[in-house]
């Protein structure tokens, strides 16, 4: 399932950024880990490479996930737009919702205990309106799922500052995931019928 919709995202056309990207970013990770997380865009390294937080910012991100004691290949990593603005800019509203229906499928088929949103872009997705500043590291009940904010790994470049509160607030991780209560295992794949060799 969710192969199939790397496939589409790869062959999108909906919105102008198809037209100027190198390679899309549809997402890495699982197919049901516990938790995902969803930044804002893919950047300069995520265009060339096709990969999520594979720049500067990911190597933070692989920090903070540490911090969480989880590893990058526990988690699935996407974005609220799969492919790079030019120049790094903001993700426009009409490239967002041209991208949203990606996201929906990609969630409704991981089914994340646990979203992790990165950036006020992606807070925006489960929360609009709010300010980040005002409830990053508060985890709420979203449908299934329970959200937890935080600012984006590139703001701590930008701004020293927030390199603490992204470490503080990746810490409480365990913590919330500890008290969720455990989902059934996704059925195995159906295998196809035996040959019965009776003779
Ligand atoms: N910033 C993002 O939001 N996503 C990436 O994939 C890389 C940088």
């Amino acid at each position: 399932m969710l192969e199939a919709i790397a496939e589409e995202i790869c062959a999108c056309q909906r919105c102008p950024l198809g037209r100027g990207r190198l390679k899309a970013v549809p997402g890495d990770g699982p197919a049901h880990p516990k938790v995902m997380l969803i930044g804002e865009a893919p950047g300069h390294h995520e265009n060339q490479q096709g990969r999520p937080f594979v720049g500067p910012a990911g190597q933070f991100l692989s920090e903070l996930l540490a911090a969480a004691r989880l590893r990058r290949e526990d988690v699935f990593i996407t974005n609220i737009v799969k492919c790079r603005p030019p120049g790094n800019r903001d993700p426009q509203p009409e490239e967002i919702e041209a991208c949203g229906d990606f996201l929906s499928r990609q969630i409704a088929a991981i089914r994340p205990q646990m979203i992790v949103t990165l950036g006020r872009y992606s807070l925006g997705r489960f929360f609009p309106g709010q300010a980040i500043s005002r409830i990053h590291g508060q985890p709420s009940t979203v449908g299934t799922a329970t959200v937890f904010p935080m600012y984006h790994p590139a703001a701590a470049l930008h701004q020293p500052t927030l390199r603490k509160t992204l470490l503080d607030d990746m810490a409480k991780l365990p913590g919330i995931l500890a008290l969720l209560e455990p989902r059934p295992a996704p059925p195995p794949p159906v295998e196809p019928p035996r040959q019965l060799n009776l003779f």
